[in-house]
């Protein structure tokens, strides 16, 4: 079988880092979390309290991210350090979600993406991985649930963690993210032409990566 890129797109809170994890397990691939790199260049932000445009861009070339593997799956290391954890705060992704709109950080982050697909057999998730960073992969996969479907899913995830989360405001959080992440400026988020789209609303985990191999499979050929 040839070895190819995934390219793996779609809204917040729809599974695609789950879909993009397991797919590259099964596949002896190399998963790229590109959202975890730019929430560790915001981490980054947030401590050198350089989150405007001008204070952050003269400075990207200090920002060195790479990826480890551990027990417990991969970690993100921002300067050698390990960031896992870190990177996961709610403020973190808001500065990732404000940091993500520069042209400049997009350019620096994106260079890098594309190096790590020299050697193809990558899975990528992100926003732009179809349209910007890989418009030739050989499989784009864009990945979308219904606002309801994915505010439950998120509202159950800060039940376990012992929060009190109130639906309605969950379902604007991802409401609002939408619209964010489909209306920026730079890169909006985008379905490419060419992608394949799973709603996966009414699936299971199983039946869901029972789709995605076969359309691996059939890129592969
Ligand atoms: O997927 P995530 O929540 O970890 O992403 C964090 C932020 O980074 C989110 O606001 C969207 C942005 N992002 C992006 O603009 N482009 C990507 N390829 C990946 C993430």
């Amino acid at each position: 079988m040839k070895k190819i890129i995934v390219a793996i797109d779609g809204y917040s809170s729809c599974g695609k880092s789950t879909v993009a994890k397991n797919l590259a397990k099964k596949a002896g691939y190399t998963y790229v979390d590109t959202g975890a790199m730019y929430r560790a260049v915001a981490l980054w932000a947030i401590e050198h309290n350089a989150l405007e445009a001008e204070r952050i861009i003269p400075r990207l070339e200090e920002i060195h991210i790479s990826f480890r593997k551990t027990e417990d799956g991969q970690h993100t290391c921002l300067n050698g350090r390990d960031v896992e954890k870190d990177i996961r705060r709610l403020e973190v992704g808001n500065a990732a979600s404000q940091i993500s709109q520069i042209k400049e950080v997009r350019a620096y982050l994106v260079a890098q993406q594309q190096a790590m697909g020299k050697e193809k057999g990558i899975v990528m998730d992100g926003r732009d991985i179809g349209t910007v960073v890989f418009p030739d992969a050989e499989l784009k996969l864009f990945l979308t649930a219904l606002p309801e479907v994915r505010a439950q899913r998120r509202f159950d995830e800060l039940k376990e963690k012992g929060e009190t989360p109130d639906f309605e405001a969950v379902l604007k959080d991802v409401n609002e993210r939408d619209y964010r992440d489909t209306h920026r400026a730079e890169s909006p988020l985008r379905q490419a032409e060419d992608a394949k789209v799973v709603d996966n609303s009414h699936l299971s985990r199983e039946e869901q990566m029972e789709v995605i191999y076969e359309l691996f499979e059939a890129a592969c050929k």
